[in-house]
């Protein structure tokens, strides 16, 4: 049976894209079952639309505390019946109530080798610091940011004249192939997480 997705943006949505093409192509057996943006105008929520999906927006703005806009989140993913949810640009730290309702079961895309460069910017934080490999790491969300259990990650090489932005653009090509993977990945089961490892059931012979 096919699984019901939920994703959570902010802004342009180019990995949802990229969930939604992979799920249109066969590569991906899911449904994505609500596109929640806390932001109003955040362009990915035309994508969705476009693609004939349900959307929510949530601002995080305005609630007694950070918890409340958590647990509305959290209230509409479970009304959607979403089986896992997928963070794709989503600009907001996931708090507990979140954590609680989808335990293991939150996944976020980073443009870095993790634990290298978490956090804002981490292009230009892999520029500053002169490596020349950085990448894309997919991970379950934890209360710690960026610091949750990696399910995947893909290299990309840093080259001479680059820029944050031409290493963006770069990373992003990479994002595009590993988001729909790494889901796929969670979604066939059979995984256990050991300390940090998360462990796939089967290994390549
Ligand atoms: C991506 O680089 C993703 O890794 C990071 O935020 C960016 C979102 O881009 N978390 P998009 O909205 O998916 O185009």
């Amino acid at each position: 049976m096919s699984r019901r997705l939920g994703v959570l943006i902010s802004g342009r949505g180019s990995n949802l894209q990229a969930l939604i093409r992979a799920i249109q192509e066969g590569r991906l057996d899911a449904t994505i079952a609500v596109v929640i943006s806390n932001i109003a105008d955040a362009p990915g929520l035309a994508l969705a639309q476009a693609a004939g999906i349900e959307t929510v927006t949530i601002s995080h703005k305005g609630w007694p505390s950070r918890a409340d806009f958590d647990r509305e989140v959290a209230g509409a993913l479970t009304a959607h019946q979403v089986d896992l949810v997928c963070l794709a640009g989503f600009m907001r730290l996931v708090g507990q109530p979140l954590l609680e309702a989808f335990p293991n079961r939150i996944l976020n895309i980073h443009p870095s080798l993790l634990p290298s460069f978490p956090g804002i910017e981490p292009q230009r934080q892999a520029l500053d610091h002169g490596v020349k490999v950085s990448g894309v790491t997919v991970h379950l969300v934890t209360a710690d940011l960026d610091a949750g259990p990696i399910i995947l990650q893909r290299p990309v090489p840093v080259v001479d004249g680059d820029t944050p932005v031409t290493l963006a653009a770069r990373i992003l090509e990479e994002e595009h192939r590993a988001y729909p993977e790494a889901v796929r990945l969670v979604l066939e089961g059979g995984w256990r997480i050991e300390g940090r490892r998360f462990v796939a059931l089967r290994t390549t012979a």
